[in-house]
């Protein structure tokens, strides 16, 4: 080897210590784990676009159950945010029912909630919703899921993402075949805590970041 190539390949060697030294300075965010959408995704009559689910057009009252906040913030894999995304969450009401022919738990529904709301993130990548607590719901005759929240992200350019959110504490988190199907070293990142929130009496707010990768 001449002393040329020795000084291109020393060169070269140069230029990967660098790329790979700023790769390990880049920030670097898990992606949200998905989870099953489940057979509850409600038909289009129940739409109405916004992220308010417990207030129905034409209704005396709020939806019944504990009033809750979502606040989140939608980010890439290099923990960069991601704007105008399109983010809808369905769920059960407060007695555990979905808005859906196909459920067949005979609690009562509730008609003055909406079961289903979206919203698109804003330059920061923030998005939030206001809606209630979901009741726990049989699934089978011994398994009860307990409260949770579907979620299902898109955006152009980003793969599209459907996930469930969990309510930090809930007893029935531990025993949950959906949420025990997502490695445990993740499984945290779908369990949000809620506290009290000083803007409503009685409501609580919680956090919950996604992570999205580009296709
Ligand atoms: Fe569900």
């Amino acid at each position: 080897m001449n002393q040329r190539r020795v000084f291109l390949k020393g060169l070269a060697g140069l230029g990967a210590a660098v790329v790979c030294q700023k790769l390990s300075a880049s920030p670097s965010c898990a992606k949200t784990p998905a989870q099953t959408a489940g057979p509850f995704y409600p038909g289009e009559s129940q739409f109405f676009p916004d992220n308010d689910l417990t207030r129905v057009p034409g209704a005396s009252r709020p939806a019944l159950g504990e009033i809750i906040y979502i606040e989140g913030r939608v980010q890439d894999l290099l923990c960069q945010p991601v704007a105008d995304v399109n983010v809808e969450i369905w769920q059960a009401c407060a007695s555990g029912r979905y808005n859906n022919d196909r459920d067949p738990n005979p609690a009562p529904l509730d008609p003055a909630f909406k079961y289903w709301g979206e919203t698109f993130t804003d330059a920061q990548g923030r998005f939030n919703f206001k809606t209630i607590k979901p009741g726990a719901y049989p699934a089978t005759e011994d398994w009860d899921r307990p409260p949770h929240i579907h979620v299902r992200v898109a955006k152009r350019g980003y793969k599209d993402l459907i996930t469930q959110m969990y309510f930090k504490g809930d007893p029935l988190n531990d025993e949950d075949l959906i949420l025990k199907s997502t490695p445990a070293d993740q499984r945290s990142s779908l369990i949000v805590e809620f506290r009290p929130v000083a803007i409503e009496s009685g409501a609580t707010l919680g956090e919950f970041g996604i992570t999205i990768e580009k296709v």
